[in-house]
């Protein structure tokens, strides 16, 4: 076979030199579009123009509560006189809710939109990056002098560790409660039983689940002894109104109360006359408890003032001689101070401190003082971290002895799951802590007319100018 010559020069032969001149489609059409397009770009502008939608201009969607009315631009950017530029004010948002102020003592407040991030899609709101707070908490300064935190939190990998851990803090509780006696197998319980105490016989949400194990019997809301109530009482099954009022009702653990977590195992017993015990209560209200019982029990049985009277040991009390002939109201006084006496100087005691003062014949219980919140400043939901065991966090508990013990989680615990990787818990300063002081929250009465607000902006002005601004600033001021 012959091989065909191939060179350059025979290649450029075959091309022909005026291609250019002669009409092609291909060039056609690029004329056509060339003129076309831009025409069909101004009339699409036109008519975007005329029907008054702004949403081609827009960044891109905003977010999911503000949606309704994402195309009405004005409710947020409103037309700066001097420019032609249309900023999102602080005024704007605040005609449809407040943005309370975060602390009293910062040095400037940024504005809404610098934290709040707008056009990102339906995202949340409310998730912000870190330096939306480390601005200000990289190194914190205050307008009235030192800062009560710590100066430099930079991200949750570098957090302080928690204040009630820090400085040998120490629990201020005074009910005397011995953890590790108490988690033992084998404890003594109700009727001579043994049993083995488990953290939930006497820590459970606010919301109680069931019965107390340990309660008196028909306990269920968990009324403190000084009279405050912690949870309204809820049904056997717990009901929730809403997935908000499960999270804030769930989320912390109740006051251990003597009612529902001691009643069982610590009676109150006075006399062994007598199965009842002493209602927990103040020694006066005890007092007259005590004289009623007598009382009644005299009335019934008036043999009694014939006895003879054996009052319990007490080295210095002397015995009176026996047998006597008392009066119904020496009986009872004598009866009520023969209780009373072991009840504030062994019952009672074995729980509380007590104090006598003078001129009052009965001892005051110290204030009780169990922690209900230990980390005020920020949100912890034990709800949300079900899935690992008690002692997972709060290690040390097993081994605890002392009230004063302070048997919470380092952060370090936390970190282990709470990291910024793609497998961890989220890790962000709002996951745990609230930026707006909601105490001081302001309700604005609303100001849009409905069918004014869910038309698109036929400009960026304020569709209600008049009033809205004027009086969103009555108010704020
Ligand atoms: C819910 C309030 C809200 C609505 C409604 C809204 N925006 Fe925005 N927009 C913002 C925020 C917040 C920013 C960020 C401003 C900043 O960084 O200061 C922004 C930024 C912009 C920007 C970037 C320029 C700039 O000033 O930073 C454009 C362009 C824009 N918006 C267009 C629109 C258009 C067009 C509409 C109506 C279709 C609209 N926006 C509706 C809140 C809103
Ligand atoms: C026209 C009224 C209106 C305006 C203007 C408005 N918002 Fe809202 N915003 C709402 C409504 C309604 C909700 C949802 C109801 C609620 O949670 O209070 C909401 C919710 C929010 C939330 C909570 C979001 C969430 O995920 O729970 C944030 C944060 C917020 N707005 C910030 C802003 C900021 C910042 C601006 C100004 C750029 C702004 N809003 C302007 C009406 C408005
Ligand atoms: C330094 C960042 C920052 C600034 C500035 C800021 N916010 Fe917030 N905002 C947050 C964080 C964090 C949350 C979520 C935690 C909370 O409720 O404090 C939030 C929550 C909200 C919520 C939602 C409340 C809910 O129902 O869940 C509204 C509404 C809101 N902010 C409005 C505003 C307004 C209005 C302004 C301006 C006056 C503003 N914010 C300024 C950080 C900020
Ligand atoms: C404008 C500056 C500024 C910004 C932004 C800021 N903070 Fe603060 N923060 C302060 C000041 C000032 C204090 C109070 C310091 C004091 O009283 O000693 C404080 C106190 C705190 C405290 C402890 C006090 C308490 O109980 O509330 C926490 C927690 C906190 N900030 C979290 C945040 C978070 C989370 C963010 C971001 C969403 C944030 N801060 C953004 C200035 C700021
Ligand atoms: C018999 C009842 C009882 C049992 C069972 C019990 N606790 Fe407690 N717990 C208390 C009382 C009472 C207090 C308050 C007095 C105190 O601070 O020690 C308390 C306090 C606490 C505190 C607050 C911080 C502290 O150190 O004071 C934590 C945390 C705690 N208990 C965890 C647990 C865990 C976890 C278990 C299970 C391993 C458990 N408790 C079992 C009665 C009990
Ligand atoms: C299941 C029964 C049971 C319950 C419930 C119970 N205790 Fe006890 N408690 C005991 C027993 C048994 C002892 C004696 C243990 C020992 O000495 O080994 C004891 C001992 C004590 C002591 C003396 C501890 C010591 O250091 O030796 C105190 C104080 C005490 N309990 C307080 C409480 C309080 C407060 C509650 C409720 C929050 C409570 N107990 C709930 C069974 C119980
Ligand atoms: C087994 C332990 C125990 C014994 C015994 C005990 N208490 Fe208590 N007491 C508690 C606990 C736990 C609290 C705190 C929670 C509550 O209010 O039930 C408390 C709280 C109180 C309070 C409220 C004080 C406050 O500031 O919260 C009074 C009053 C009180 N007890 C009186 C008495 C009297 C009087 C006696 C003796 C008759 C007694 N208690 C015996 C465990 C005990
Ligand atoms: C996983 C939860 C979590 C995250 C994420 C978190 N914190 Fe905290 N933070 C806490 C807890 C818990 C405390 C202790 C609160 C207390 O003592 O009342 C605390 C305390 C603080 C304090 C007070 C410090 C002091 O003096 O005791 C500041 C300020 C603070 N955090 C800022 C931040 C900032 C800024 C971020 C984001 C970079 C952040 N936190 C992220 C849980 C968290
Ligand atoms: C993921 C860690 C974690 C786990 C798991 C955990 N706790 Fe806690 N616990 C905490 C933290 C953090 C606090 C401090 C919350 C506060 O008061 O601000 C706390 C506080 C407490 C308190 C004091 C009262 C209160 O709510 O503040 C008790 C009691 C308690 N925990 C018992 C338990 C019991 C019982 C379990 C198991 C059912 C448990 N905890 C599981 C972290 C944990
Ligand atoms: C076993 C891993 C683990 C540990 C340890 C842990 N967390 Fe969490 N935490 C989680 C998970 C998972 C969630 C749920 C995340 C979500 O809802 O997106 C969560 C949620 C939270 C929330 C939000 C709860 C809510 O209802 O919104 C807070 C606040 C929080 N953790 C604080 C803490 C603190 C403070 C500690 C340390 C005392 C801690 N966590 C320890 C895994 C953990």
């Amino acid at each position: 076979m012959p091989r065909r010559s191939r060179t350059a020069k025979k290649l450029a032969q075959r091309i022909e030199l005026s291609y250019f001149e002669r009409p092609h489609p291909l060039r056609r059409w690029r004329f056509i579009l060339s003129v076309a397009l831009p025409v069909a770009a101004l009339l699409w502008l036109a008519v975007v123009r005329v029907s008054g939608n702004r949403t081609p201009y827009s960044m891109g969607p905003v977010s999911k509560p503000h949606a309704f009315f994402g195309g009405k631009c004005s409710a947020c950017h409103v037309a700066d006189t001097v420019s032609f530029r249309h900023p999102v004010t602080d005024q704007a948002c605040l005609a449809c809710h407040d943005g309370p102020v975060h602390q009293a003592s910062q040095t400037f407040t940024p504005s809404c939109s610098s934290c709040h991030a707008e056009h990102l899609g339906r995202t949340q709101l409310v998730a912000m990056r870190d330096v939306s707070c480390t601005q200000c908490h990289a190194s914190l300064s205050t307008r009235t002098g030192a800062p009560r935190f710590v100066r430099t939190v930079l991200s949750f990998a570098e957090h302080p560790e928690f204040a009630p851990l820090r400085d040998d803090f120490k629990d201020p509780g005074t009910i005397k409660f011995n953890h590790s006696v108490h988690l033992q197998q084998n404890l003594l319980g109700p009727g001579g039983r043994r049993v083995r105490l488990a953290c939930n016989d006497c820590h459970r949400p606010g919301a109680a689940w069931g019965s107390w194990p340990y309660g008196a019997p028909g306990v269920q809301a968990v009324t403190l002894a000084n009279g405050a109530q912690f949870a309204p009482p809820s049904a056997a099954t717990p009901h929730f109104a809403s997935a908000a009022q499960k999270r804030s009702e769930l989320a912390y653990m109740a006051p251990p109360t003597y009612a529902n977590t001691c009643f069982a195992c610590h009676a109150l017993e006075f006399d062994a006359r007598f199965s009842q015990s002493v209602p927990h209560d103040t020694p006066a209200k005890i007092d007259a408890f005590l004289r009623g019982v007598y009382q009644e029990y005299v009335s019934s049985h008036p043999s009694a003032l014939r006895e003879t009277f054996l009052p319990p040991r007490l080295p210095e009390k002397p015995v009176p001689p026996t047998p006597r002939v008392l009066t119904q109201d020496q009986w009872v006084a004598e009866q009520t101070a023969t209780a009373e006496n072991l009840l504030w100087r062994k019952t009672c005691s074995e729980c509380h401190a007590l104090t006598s003062s003078a001129g009052n014949s009965l001892p005051a219980i110290v204030p009780s003082r169990i922690t209900i919140r230990w980390l005020p400043s920020s949100f912890f939901s034990h709800d949300a971290h079900r899935m690992v065991t008690c002692e997972s966090c709060h290690s040390r508990i097993a081994s605890s002895q002392l009230t004063s013990d302070v048997n919470l989680p380092s952060v370090r615990t936390c970190q282990q799951c709470h990291a910024q990787r793609a497998s961890a818990a989220p890790a962000g300063c709002s996951e745990c802590h609230t930026y707006h002081d909601w105490s001081q929250e302001r309700i604005y009465p609303g100001k849009f007319l409905l069918p004014d607000l869910l038309k698109s902006s036929r400009d960026f002005a304020p569709a209600v100018p008049s009033n809205a601004a004027s009086t969103v600033a009555a108010v704020v001021r």
